[in-house]
C-alpha cells in the first residue's frame, strides 16, 4: 500500500522556485493543514554544511523521546549518497518527532554506521540511488505512514511525478515572472519523446490569498 503524496511548492507564475521572494510563513502555514504523517526532502533541499555537527557535538545525542501520542510527522530525507550531517539541528528544529534517511544499497557503509550511532532510522530501498515506490511502501508499513507531504524542488518532484508516486499538486502562485533558461522550476525530468508523458490534472481548490497569491490544489487524475 502506498500513502497518499502531495506536492507543495510556492512557485513564480512561470512555476520557477528561485529568484523571487516566497511569503514562507504563509507557505509553512498552510502546508501544516495536511497533517502529513511524513514530510519527504531531498538532501539538496536538506544538505547544509554551516549546521553539520561535529563527532563531539554528537556525543550528546540521546535517543529521541517519542510519546506515543506525538502527532508531529516523520523527517524522511533521501540521500543516497550519505551527505546529510546535520541531524542534530534537524531535531533540534523541533518540527518533527523522530528522522528516517533513505538510502541505497550503494550508499557507504561508513554512512550508515554515522546513521546507526546517531539514531537516526534509515531504509535501504533501491541500487545505486533510492527507489521511491519501495521507501514509499516501506514508510508505510514500518511508520504506519499515510500521508507524505514533498518539500523539495523540481528534481524530487520531477523524480515522483515521472514515477506516478503523487497524488495532490498545490501551489502558491507568487506574482512574479522569473524567466530564463537556468531558473530552476518546480518540475524537472528529461524531456518527453510523445504527449502521452504529459500529467492530468483536475483543480480541487482555487483560493485568493494575501499579496496576490493565488492557492490551487489539483488532483493528479491518472
Ligand atoms: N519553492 C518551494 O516551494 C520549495 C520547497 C522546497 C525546496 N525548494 C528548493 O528546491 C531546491 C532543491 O530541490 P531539488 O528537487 O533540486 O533537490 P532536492 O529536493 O534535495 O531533491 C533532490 C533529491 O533527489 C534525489 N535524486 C536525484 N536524482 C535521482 C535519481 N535518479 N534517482 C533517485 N533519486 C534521485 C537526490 O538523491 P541523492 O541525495 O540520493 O542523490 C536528492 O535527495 C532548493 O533550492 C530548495 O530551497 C523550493
Amino acid at each position: 500500500m502506498l500513502p497518499r503524496v502531495v506536492v507543495h511548492n510556492a512557485v513564480s507564475v512561470d512555476g520557477r522556485i528561485d529568484w523571487f521572494t516566497p511569503d514562507v510563513g504563509q507557505f509553512y502555514g498552510l502546508a501544516s493543514r495536511w497533517k502529513e504523517d511524513a514530510t519527504l526532502a531531498g538532501s539538496d533541499t536538506i544538505y547544509n554544511p554551516e549546521e553539520s555537527t561535529t563527532e563531539e557535538e554528537d556525543e550528546s545525542l540521546e535517543p529521541p523521546v517519542v510519546e506515543a501520542d506525538d502527532t508531529r510527522p516523520l523527517l524522511v530525507v533521501s540521500d543516497s549518497r550519505g551527505r546529510v550531517r546535520n541531524w542534530l539541528q534537524l531535531r533540534r528544529a523541533g518540527y518533527w518527532r523522530d528522522m528516517v534517511a533513505l538510502c541505497a544499497r550503494k550508499t557507504p557503509q561508513a554512512y550508515l554506521e554515522y546513521l546507526s550511532a546517531r539514531h537516526v532510522n534509515f531504509i535501504i530501498v533501491g541500487e545505486e540511488r533510492v527507489d521511491f515506490r519501495e521507501a514509499l511502501e516501506g514508510l508505510h508499513t514500518r511508520y504506519g505512514v499515510e500521508l507524505v507531504r514533498v518539500d523539495s524542488g523540481g528534481t524530487l518532484n520531477g523524480i515522483l511525478f515521472r514515477a506516478g508516486l503523487v497524488n495532490e499538486v498545490s501551489l502558491l502562485i507568487h506574482p512574479s515572472l522569473v524567466g530564463g533558461t537556468s531558473s530552476r522550476s518546480m518540475y524537472r525530468a528529461p524531456d518527453l519523446i510523445t504527449p502521452g508523458g504529459v500529467i492530468d490534472l483536475k483543480l480541487t481548490y482555487c483560493e485568493q490569498l494575501e499579496n496576490d497569491i493565488v492557492w490551487l490544489r489539483y488532483e493528479v487524475t491518472e
